[in-house]
């Protein structure tokens, strides 16, 4: 998104390096340079690029090239064809160096004396891990090889999550950044941002009035988020995951960013610092939702052994690779929140999150109070046998993926003699729309840092105030314990304790 809303259709104008830090890694393999190729594809980057990868390795040009081109074969979303792999690559060159050594960066800035082969604007992506955000940012600004902002060059770093354990190391990565860069050279990445149906949760709201005046305390009884996965601990991922867990890895950034862009006020205009603006004051007023104690609101778990969806035998997570045998790290989390401003107060939002569930699925519900008066029956139907019921609420569904889509539940009459009312979909599924595949978050994001548009991106105060909702938690884990939950259903069972008080429960879908 950006002021025209149409910069991210144009091709990019200023020719630029782009540096991988950490380009031996998984990441730079499946997404960043897949989604580079796309856009190159799409003659989305510019006619002068050259992409560096930053690692330890001891490969050559032709060696990271090879691999490269074997990556985007294999996980480039469009078909990759040869030739067009072959041009793709020769823009790519390997920098064999240690992120800690301080002549990695003085080799890096002897090769880029040639402008001709290394455009002088420079993208640093730093898909490292978070322990080496700081010495990578002070060396390369230590090296010269960040320019100062707002000159006739630039200089822009990405930074993968997780940014930071806590409130206290996030301010402090904050501050180290900041010491070095301008707030706008610094990119944080959410990719969830950059996913085509979150991006839509804005232009739904904002470009329809019918919704809109609907979406408050008034009408909307709860809001419930769920980011569901089926996979645990698989690639050795563990050693990071047991680091962070649930609450760290996907509430604090992804849940919370889709629970700002429906809950945030209109933006006066879509600058990235208006929509900013507004997701920092939405989340400035969640609150975890305690009653007594904040067991109430705050569930966690970690998945025991047993069976997966496809009846298959897994691990619990205890037994997985690279996990502490005695680790109390959530595989899911669940709360309760509250929104306390005039829109939202008094409304329920329920979140959840989980490795080894039943389905891989994301979605946002927003479930409509009951009608004041019933009218009419409701009836509930399998087939032909159908059960009479009490009315069903409206619910606007978000289908951030798989099946992405928006449907909007509503009760309609029931073919026949008798006035009963049954619950339908309005459906709108984005393959049967566009019938293409819908561009991947990175492919955004990217492009993005490249424009030099910053609104998908996450500023310093949103983090700030994301990891305030959260740090009660953290500061309590004694009492928040992990409940053992079965792999292949939907998390911890006590949770559903959550919907107290509420017309609902949780969309097991
Ligand atoms: C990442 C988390 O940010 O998001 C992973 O680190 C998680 O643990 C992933 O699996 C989920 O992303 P997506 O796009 O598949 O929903």
């Amino acid at each position: 998104m950006s002021p025209s809303g149409i910069i991210g259709e144009s091709r990019v104008k200023d020719s630029v390096t782009i540096v991988i830090f950490g380009a031996s890694g998984d990441l730079t393999h499946r997404k960043l340079i897949p989604a580079l190729y796309i856009a190159y594809a799409q003659g989305m980057l510019p006619e002068k690029f050259t992409i560096v990868g930053f690692a330890r390795r001891d490969y050559n040009d032709d060696v990271f090239r090879g691999m490269m081109a074997e990556s985007i074969k294999e996980f480039s979303r469009l078909p990759a064809e040869e030739e067009s792999v072959m041009r793709f690559i020769q823009h790519i060159r390997y920098h064999k160096g240690d992120i800690s050594h301080p002549e990695a960066y003085t080799d890096l800035k002897a090769k880029f004396e040639d402008v001709e082969a290394y455009p002088a604007n420079r993208l640093f992506y730093l898909s490292i891990i978070p322990d080496l955000f700081k010495t990578a940012v002070q060396s390369l600004k230590k090296s010269g090889l960040i320019v100062a902002p707002f000159g006739e060059t630039w200089s822009r770093v990405v930074i993968e999550k997780p940014f930071g354990r806590d409130f206290e190391s996030a301010m402090a990565l904050n501050k180290a950044l900041l010491d070095e860069l301008d707030e706008s050279q610094i990119y944080r990445i959410d990719h969830y941002l950059g996913k085509e149906t979150v991006q839509n949760i804005l232009s739904f709201r904002f470009a329809n009035a019918i919704f809109e005046p609907v979406f408050n305390r008034s009408y909307v009884d709860h809001i419930q988020i769920t980011a569901a996965e089926t996979v645990g601990m698989e690639k050795g991922r563990g050693g990071y995951y047991d680091e962070y867990g649930a609450l760290r890895d996907m509430v604090t950034n992804h849940l919370l960013q889709l629970l700002c862009l429906v809950t945030m006020e209109a933006p006066g205009d879509l600058s990235a610092e208006s929509i900013r603006n507004e997701k920092v004051k939405v989340l400035n007023a969640m609150k975890l939702d305690i009653r007594k104690n904040i067991s109430d609101a705050v569930f966690r778990g970690q998945y025991s052994s047993g069976a997966d969806t496809d009846g298959k035998p897994v691990k619990g997570y205890l037994e997985e690779d690279r996990i502490d045998p005695a680790s109390e790290t959530d595989t899911f989390t669940a709360m309760r929140l509250a929104i306390n401003n005039w829109r939202w107060a008094g409304v329920p939002i329920l979140l959840r999150t989980g490795k080894r569930m039943a389905k891989k699925t994301t979605e946002v519900a927003v479930q409509f109070k009951v009608p004041p008066l019933q009218l009419f029956q409701q009836v509930e139907c399998e087939d032909d046998v159908c059960d009479i019921t009490r009315i069903k609420p409206n619910t606007l569904i978000f289908r951030i993926q798989p099946n992405e889509g928006i449907f909007l539940k509503v009760g309609t009459k029931r073919p026949g003699m008798r006035f009963v009312v049954e619950d339908v979909d309005m459906d709108f599924s984005y393959t049967e729309k566009w019938s293409k595949s819908l561009p991947e978050a990175y492919e955004r994001l990217l492009l993005d840092t490249l424009h030099g548009d910053s609104t998908l991106f996450t500023r310093s105060d949103e983090v700030a105030a994301e990891w305030t909702v959260v740090q009660p938690i953290l500061d309590n884990l004694d009492a928040l314990r992990p409940y053992a939950y079965p792999p292949g259903e939907w998390g911890v069972r006590e949770a559903d304790w959550l919907f107290h008080g509420v017309e609902g429960h949780w969309r097991n879908k």
